[in-house]
């Protein structure tokens, strides 16, 4: 079995690849840069993934408080960890003060200061006046209108929501197997009907529409589509574990069905046959996401 954290910490390399670039810009260019600290609000950070890779692609603004927030503590543990080494992989010194981590990069005259704390919380009962909320893989999770009011409440007027990776209805993998169809159908149902988390498999398309009835002008969309494919037979870094994960928690949806939906033999051939393709380095793998960004 693969853990939360071992599947987030391998999907980072995923994400750098399939983030919508231009959407990305949009947002890196809409964080304020004057005297006082950009204050970032980071809602299911996960492991801190997207904190070190806007350390790591230089994408911040001089001085930044940065709030990161999950419900999972194993995540927080993990990114309290991992994440002084991942800055300092990106050019930081980081010290850690009184349960922060207070990173800073000079490059000749400039100098970029970024604090972070990193709380366990429901990042949607929370308050704050800040000028970026980022919600990268989250909004998939969640009941939409409810966690846009609290995103809406978060920010000051004319703040940023950024949310990509947002999962919009397409698991898909290669070779073509007869049972890929119908196994696709039940995974996704499974999101939006039988499993008791809120959120949609088509979160996406939905973000988009419920954007403007909740007091957001959507400023910037585009794909961001996960495609995970071996190289002679191996997968990069370690991309196959996030692959073993997305089998894993089909596996766990389609357990849920009754075999009058489905034969437990139907499912179990389809499961054996994509962990050995992944096994002997054949399968590939492809999620559709899209990155959103709203302004207040
Ligand atoms: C798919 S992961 C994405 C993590 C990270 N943003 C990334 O892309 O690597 C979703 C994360 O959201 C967290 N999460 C879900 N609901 C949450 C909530 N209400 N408040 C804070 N975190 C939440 C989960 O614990 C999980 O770590």
């Amino acid at each position: 079995m693969t853990t939360n954290v071992d599947y987030l910490t391998a999907k980072r390399t995923i994400d750098d690849r399939a983030l919508d670039r231009r959407v990305w810009d949009r947002f890196v260019a809409a964080l304020p840069d004057g005297d006082d600290p950009v204050r970032i609000v980071e809602i299911g950070t996960g492991v801190g993934s997207m904190i070190a890779r806007l350390a790591a692609w230089e994408s911040l603004p001089s001085s930044v408080s940065y709030r990161a927030v999950d419900l999972d503590p194993a995540c927080v543990r993990a990114a309290r960890e991992r994440l002084p080494r991942w800055l300092e992989a990106a050019g930081y010194d980081v010290a850690c003060r009184s349960g922060r981590l207070v990173a800073t990069r000079a490059d000749g005259n400039d100098v970029t200061q970024l604090d972070v704390t990193l709380e366990t919380a429901d990042g949607f009962a929370l308050e704050d006046d800040a000028d970026a909320v980022i919600a990268a893989a989250v909004l998939d999770l969640v009941g939409l209108e409810s966690a846009l009011r609290s995103v809406r409440g978060l920010l000051r007027d004319g703040g940023v929501l950024y949310a990509p990776i947002t999962f919009d209805g397409t698991t898909a993998f290669g070779p073509a197997h007869p049972l890929d169809g119908r196994i696709e159908r039940l995974y996704h149902r499974h999101m939006d009907e039988v499993r008791d988390q809120p959120g949609s498999s088509r979160a996406g398309r939905d973000l988009l529409e419920t954007l403007p009835e909740s007091g957001f002008d959507v400023v910037a969309a585009g794909g961001s589509d996960w495609l995970v494919r071996p190289r002679d037979g191996d997968y990069p870094d370690d991309e196959a574990t996030v692959v073993a994960h997305v089998l894993e928690t089909i596996e766990g949806a389609l357990a849920d069905y009754p075999p009058s939906v489905l034969a437990p033999d139907v499912h179990d051939r389809w499961l054996e046959t994509r962990r050995r393709q992944l096994e002997r380095g054949d399968l590939v793998f492809l999620a559709h996401h899209l990155d959103v960004l709203a302004r207040a």
